[in-house]
């Protein structure tokens, strides 16, 4: 069952001003386009994500989403629905359908994992091509309707508030927005049932909120702080022996050196002291958990794919990695000369900034097996903030 997404980033965003669309506006230093983007991205259940925007916004989407591989985005219409029909196309000719697609507004910045996952379940679940899920949350509030004056309270039982992603097979809900693309409807459940789908209701999420005006950058701001409290610090420590060769890979870097490092991998003792230090801060056992060396495919490695992978378990508990800071031990190669080269490395394998990452070095003052230049150590600390509630 392969399961593809489109994410909606080609409104205009009349009502929360500024100076830009507020898909391209920052929150916490990452626009709202990436934030909702890196959601399905890290989602191991998608396998493609469509974005569609305005061919107008090309300089912002080039700022906001550098470093991302995803297909080519396509134009978006002058209506969401028309925006939606676009994306369904595109996925349709690209040569490899999905079975599932998920529909969601970019606006969603805050987009969990385990919405997603409810999501797909449902959908997997439903009645074949016939049926679709959307994340929805009972309404709290008293209802009621009128314009200066109230005139009916309305029943609030059974009445929910519609969120996205919205989930559907993906030849039935491209087959009804081609039949409905002249009806004005305000989601892709309506589009759906207008052609006799039916659309299941799971649970959708507070956090999910979709950023309309202005005020509500700064209340997400302010509610981003309040449940970025779950804080953990990892610690990683590796060694590696010296042998015969001419250079050395540390922290990503090439070093030009008499001799070269033993291992199994690349052995970059720096990138593997920060895997294990971000595998301890979410208490995910160790690297050789995750690559065993016993495995012939990890032969040779670049050690950045153990580190990728370290940041994907990472990102998939809604972590957010808020430093790192590496110390290389060794009496050479000298570190001091590459210490922003490997800085600006680790921050562009782990898409950080620069300034949350620190490479230190010292020697041991020619004592033990470092000091007798028979290897080098790395020890690391990882820093990470988990969102969503303590348990
Ligand atoms: N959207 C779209 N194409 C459109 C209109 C909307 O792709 N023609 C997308 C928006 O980018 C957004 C989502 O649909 O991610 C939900 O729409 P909304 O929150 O209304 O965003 P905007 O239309 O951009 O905002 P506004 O209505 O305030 O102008
Ligand atoms: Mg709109």
């Amino acid at each position: 069952m392969i399961a593809a997404a489109i994410i909606l980033a080609a409104g205009r965003g009349e009502r929360a001003g500024g100076d830009r669309p507020k898909q391209y506006r920052d929150m916490g230093g990452k626009p709202l386009l990436r934030m909702a983007v890196q959601a399905f991205l890290d989602h191991p259940g998608i396998a493609t994500v469509q974005v569609v925007f305005q061919p107008e916004d090309q300089a912002y989407y080039d700022a906001a989403m550098t470093g991302l591989s995803l297909p080519t985005p396509v134009s978006g219409g002058e209506s969401r629905q028309a925006s939606v029909l676009a994306g369904l196309r595109a996925l349709k000719s690209s040569g490899a359908p999905p079975d599932i697609v998920l529909i969601h507004d970019a606006a969603r910045a805050f987009v969990s994992q385990d919405i997603i996952d409810r999501v797909i379940d449902a959908v997997a679940a439903g009645a074949g091509d016939n049926e679709g899920a959307i994340p929805a949350l009972p309404v709290s509030d008293t209802l009621k309707r009128g314009e200066e004056y109230v005139e009916e309270t309305v029943e609030r039982a059974n009445l929910w508030r519609a969120q996205t992603p919205q989930g559907f097979p993906f030849a039935g809900i491209l087959a009804a927005h081609e039949a409905h693309a002249d009806k004005a409807l305000t989601d892709d459940a309506a589009v759906a049932q207008a052609a006799g789908m039916g659309v299941r209701i799971v649970q959708g999420d507070e956090r999910n909120i979709k950023i309309t005006r202005p005020e509500d950058f700064a209340a997400v701001n302010s509610e981003e702080q309040m449940i970025t409290h779950d804080i953990r610090t990892g610690f990683g420590y590796d060694v590696h022996q010296f042998e015969a060769g001419d250079a050395v890979t540390l922290c990503g870097v090439e070093i030009p050196h008499g001799q070269k490092l033993k291992g199994h991998s690349d052995a970059d003792a720096g990138l593997h002291a920060i895997t294990d230090a971000l595998l301890g801060a979410i208490a995910a056992g160790d690297i050789g958990d995750h690559f065993p060396p016993s495995d012939p495919q990890w032969k040779d490695a670049a050690s950045e794919v153990f580190l990728r992978h370290a940041m994907e378990l990472v990102r998939r508990q809604g972590g957010e990695i808020l430093n790192i800071d590496v110390t290389l031990i060794c009496e050479a190669p000298k570190i001091a000369p590459h210490r922003a080269k490997m800085r600006a490395r680790i921050a562009e394998i782990l898409d950080i900034a620069p300034e949350r990452v620190s490479v230190k070095a010292t020697t041991t003052e020619k004592l033990g097996f470092i000091g007798r230049g028979e290897g080098l150590a790395a020890q690391a600390v990882a820093t990470v903030a988990l969102k969503g509630p303590q348990e």
